[in-house]
């Protein structure tokens, strides 16, 4: 499979990272997520602008102009024939040799590579929700930065996996952030409560797009802070990301909380938002 090694695609195989790459020492990178349907990616710009939104909140000069990784990753889209499915894009700030914990200078360059995988929508588990757990966000405090050290995000979502959940709902002193791998969202009366940007959570661009689709549909959406008592007392629970699009939650730990799955708010946002892939 072809994969973009810097300003090239290449075969897998002939990609080489050096032992001392920041990224394999230090976590020192950052990613993007993006989904391709139909031989064409969704949302490319908002998730270029958030790469680039990552890399200056960690001082990491992208060495490509925006419109040259577009290039290289529709290029990458053509070479490996994909039709529906996600490129990783990661970069990582280069070589420390030998390993220092200061940021290089400006003359070492920064790695970057890209991986496709061929991934089908999975409509099925869209009608039928995924089982969550809640616990608590042990992460820290720049979650705005899609970066590439995500223990904290790995140790939930493990958690969630053992207790036989597909996702982690993680709350800071009782308030509910996001997931280990998604944001998420409550309906009540109607309404679409999600917690707002900031530092605490990932600014997602799927949420972008079902915050466009509640609007036309005339629910709205509060960006508050929102409780562990509003969440399990919620008529809908959703979580949402690139790769899960809009997502019921079908259970919250042992409890089966809600009548229908997927919520009727959650139904129509799939609809609109599959109309928007479309
Ligand atoms: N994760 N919050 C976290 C912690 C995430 O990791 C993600 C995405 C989201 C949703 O962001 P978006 O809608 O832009 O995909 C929220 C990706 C898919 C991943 O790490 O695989």
């Amino acid at each position: 499979m072809k994969v973009i090694w810097n300003s090239e695609i290449v075969e897998r195989s002939e990609v080489r990272i050096d032992p001392e790459d920041r990224g394999y020492q230090f976590g020192d990178g950052i990613y993007e997520v993006i989904r391709a349907y139909n031989k064409q990616y969704f949302c490319l710009d908002e998730h270029i602008d958030r790469f680039y939104s990552s890399a200056s909140k960690i001082e990491m000069h992208i060495p490509y102009s925006k419109e040259e990784l577009k290039e290289l990753l529709n290029r990458l889209l053509v070479e490996t024939g994909v039709h529906t499915g996600n490129v990783y894009l990661q970069m990582t700030r280069g070589i420390s040799s030998p390993r220092n914990h200061m940021y290089p200078d400006a003359a070492v360059l920064p790695m970057l590579t890209g991986t496709m995988t061929s991934v089908e929508r999975d409509a099925d588990q869209m009608s039928k929700g995924i089982a969550t757990i809640v616990t608590e966000d042990i992460r820290w405090l720049k979650c705005d930065i899609k970066m590439i050290s995500l223990l904290g995000n790995i140790m939930v979502k493990h958690e969630a996996h053992k207790r036989n959940a597909e996702e982690a709902i993680l709350h800071r002193d009782g308030i509910v952030t996001e997931c280990s791998s998604s944001n998420v969202a409550i309906v009540k009366d109607g309404k679409i409560w999600t917690h707002p940007d900031g530092n605490l959570i990932l600014p997602g661009i799927t949420k972008i797009v079902w915050k466009k689709c509640a609007e036309k549909l005339g629910y709205p959406v509060i960006e508050k802070p929102f409780s562990l008592d509003d969440l399990y007392d919620a008529d809908e629970v959703f979580c949402s990301s690139t790769t899960i699009e809009v997502m019921p939650v079908c259970k919250i730990g042992n409890n089966v909380l809600f009548d229908q799955v997927p919520g009727q708010v959650t139904m129509a946002l799939q609809k609109a938002y599959l109309h928007e892939i479309e």
